[in-house]
Parts: C-alpha cells; structure tokens; sequence
C-alpha cells in the first residue's frame, strides 16, 4: 500500500526543518521525503498550502470508558481524536471502575486496537479506586503497558504515598502526570477566586490550591529523580516554580490547556457551566503567564483535558453542574489562532508541543516526520477559516466555551500508520 502526500510543507521537530516535499508513505512507514516524487501510489492526498505534521499527541484525555459510555466511549473519544488531527491520546484513569489495574487497562488497549483508529494509551491510577489510601498494582499495570502513572482528577493527598509512587515510576521508568489541587483547601469552590466571582455568587478556586500541590511535587520530584509532568497548569507561579525547577535540573516538565491560555474569568458570560472546569479560568495575568511560559518553553506540552459531559449534566449551571470541557475537536484551531496566528509561537514550537514533546515525555518513538519512522500525521491548513460548531464534534460532549467563535486552521487528514482514518470532506 503506497500512500502520496503531496505538495505539503513538512514540519519536522527532529531537525528543525521546514520543507516543500511530497511524503511517500509504504505499508505505514515513511519511505521518502522529497519534493516531486513520481510514483503511482494507491492514495493521494493533495496538501498544497498545508503543514504535514507529526500527528498530535494529547498526553490527557478523558474516556469516560469502561462505567460512563453515556459521556464518551473510546470509540468516540477516538474519533474525535481524529477529527481534531491526534493520532495518539492518553487517557486518564478517572473512569468507573477507575483503571487501576490490568484488567481495566487491558479492556481499554484491546478495544482502541479493534478499533483501528488512533493510538490510545492507558496511564494507571496510582492508588486503589483512587482513594489515596493504597497503591495500585503498579507493575501489573507496566507489564500491562500503560505509558505513565496518573491519578488525574484528584492529587494523592498523602505525601508519603505518593512518593512511593514516584519511586516506582522512576524504577519502571515512566512519567507521572500530576493534577495538582489541595483537597483540604477546595472547600466548594467551583469557579476562581477573584472580584467578578464573588460578585456573581460563587465560591472560590484560590491560586494556592494548585500552587502548594506544585511546590509539594517538584519537592517530590527532586527527592525520589521521578520526571514528573504536571497537567494543566493555571497559575503564574506555577509558572515560576516550573522554571526555578528547570534551572535547578529537577525533572520536571509541564502542560497547559487551550482554555486556559485562551479565555479567564472575565471570560464567563453568566451562569454557564461551559466555562467550568478544574482547574477554573484563572485572571487574566494568570492566563498572560501562560502563554509566556508556553513561549519560551518553560511549559512543554498543549494537552486538552477533553472532559465530556452530557447538556443534562451541564445544563444545571456551574453550581452544580461537574468540572470539564471537550477540546480535541478545538485544540488545534484554538493553538493557531491564539498563539502561531499572534506570533506567540512558531509553527515548529506548536509541533513540539503537540507532538514532539509529549512523546518524547511518554517514551514514544513518535513526533517526528522522518524516512523510516511510523506515519502517524496531520494534514493541517493554517489558513482556512471557520466557525466552532458543536454539533460537528465526533465527541458525545458538547461541552464547550468555543461554541461560535472563529478560528482559523483546519485539520485536513490524519493519518495512523500511514491509514488516513480522517479526511475532511
Ligand atoms: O475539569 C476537569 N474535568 N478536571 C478534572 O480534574 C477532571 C475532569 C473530569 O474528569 O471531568
Ligand atoms: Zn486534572
Ligand atoms: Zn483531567
């Protein structure tokens, strides 16, 4: 099976290069890399005026697969992968029975692989149930092939615990993905902790609650030489610990959410649960600090934190209703707009940070496009504009801020093993 993408310029993170070629891909492995290549191949896929790019990886998603298929299933989840140009996803281990053991990450492993669509990898929760009392079966879950530890959701609140974990996570050699909230100090909050909040009624999300659970992990961190990767970061000093961190030479790397760079609490129109989600839209020098910190590199990687949730489940206000937004399906658009568009980032630094550094964080021998590697893709126009419409996502959720708000960047196909299981119409 020969598979030509042509006329495309192709972005690879690996050497820094930037070309107009065509990409020859032979039984799912990139053949050649060069311009005006001649060949009759089965498959043509014209990508003048676009990037060809090494296909994203979001380092954390939620399934909602095995115990809330009412929300997303894998094959769903999968498919908006698809559709928002991922080729690989992570996905977090908050399900029902949560996945802290083999069998549920093996019931999630073999049902992506039926599938056949993008790569889907299972992290492991830390503790039992994720009730922060007993460690999982860690090993269990590596033999198992889970590429990292999480217990995304919540922060293992014991300290002890928790750093037995990363001490196995270093002898197994895999990351830890840290959701980092004190649980003592939430204390019903749901939205940030600022002016405009209080004024619209809603208890708070200070700053401290995630910034004492970030000192406490690099603390950590440095302690047991785990890499520790910490999700979602809102804050600006988090932002700062990150880079004190770095220059100390502490393994620490980091990720930021497209919400969170993009909209703050001045954002939120009203009582509308679309912009809930944890941790909340922070001030507005909150959500500056991170697309500085996105700039220079002091955080690494753009994951989404795709949390579905059903209208009913929304629909109660931000109250009540539960914290998360779906981002696969804007995750792309969104980086182009608000930071390559802007001149925040350069196309190269968008490609590393939603490809290149997530594998190299994972152990994936992927985000790169080079001759001899896996063709995990994406056929992404810069330029097309459009406007954000629930109702196309390939996702159940439809639980997004974006809903109407135009972009510019369009994923045009995406490519798994050198299978375009997506091509825009
Ligand atoms: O907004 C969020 N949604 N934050 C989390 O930590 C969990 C996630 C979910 O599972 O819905
Ligand atoms: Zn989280
Ligand atoms: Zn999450």
């Amino acid at each position: 099976m020969l598979l030509l993408i042509q006329k495309g310029t192709v972005i690879n993170p690996a050497d820094q290069t930037e070309t107009v070629a065509d990409v020859l891909v032979e039984d799912g492995i990139i053949k050649k890399i060069a311009p005006k290549q001649k060949v009759k191949a089965d498959r043509v896929v014209d990508a003048t005026g676009c990037y060809v790019m090494p296909g994203f990886i979001d380092m954390h998603v939620h399934l909602r697969d095995p115990g809330q298929e009412h929300k997303e299933t894998v094959e769903t989840g999968a498919r908006a992968a698809a559709h928002g140009g991922f080729t690989t996803i992570v996905a977090m281990p908050n399900t029902k029975p949560a996945a802290d053991n083999e069998d549920v990450i093996n019931y999630v492993h073999n049902k992506a692989r039926d599938m056949r669509l993008v790569h889907v990898l299972q992290a492991g929760a830390v503790t039992k149930g994720q009730r922060g009392e007993e460690l999982s079966d860690i090993e269990a879950m590596v033999e198992a092939g889970i590429p990292a530890l999480s217990e995304d959701g919540k922060t293992v609140m014991n300290a002890q615990l928790y750093r037995e974990a990363m001490t196995l996570a270093v002898k197994y050699d895999i990351p830890m993905l840290a959701h980092c909230e004190d649980s003592n100090m939430v204390k019903g909050g749901v939205v940030n902790a600022d002016k405009t909040m209080k004024k619209m009624g809603f208890a708070g999300i200070s700053n401290a609650v995630e910034d004492v659970i970030v000192a406490r992990d690099i603390m950590l961190a440095k302690d047991t030489g785990a890499a520790l990767h910490l999700c979602h970061c809102s804050t600006k000093d988090s932002v700062r610990m990150i880079e004190l961190a770095k220059q100390e030479g502490i393994r620490v790397t980091a990720e930021a959410c497209p919400h969170h760079f993009t909209l703050c609490s001045d954002d939120i129109p009203g009582d509308d649960a679309n912009y809930k989600m944890n941790p909340p839209l922070r001030t507005k020098a909150d959500m500056e600090a991170l697309r500085e910190g996105l700039k220079n590199d002091i955080i690494d990687v753009i994951a989404t934190d795709h949390a579905p949730h059903t209208p009913i489940e929304k629909g109660v206000g931000i109250k009540k209703a539960p914290f998360g937004i779906v981002g696969l399906e804007t995750a792309a658009a969104i980086t182009m707009t608000e930071l390559v568009d802007k001149g925040i980032l350069t196309i190269m630094q968008m490609a590393e940070k939603m490809s290149y550094n997530p594998a190299r964080i994972l152990g994936l021998d992927k985000g790169t496009v080079e001759e001899g590697k896996t063709a995990d893709l994406v056929v992404f126009h810069p330029e097309k504009e459009y406007v954000i419409e629930p109702n196309d996502f390939k996702s159940k959720g439809r639980n997004t801020p974006f809903a109407g708000k135009k972009v510019k960047g369009m994923v045009m196909a995406t490519i798994v093993d050198g299978r375009v299981i997506y091509e825009r119409a």
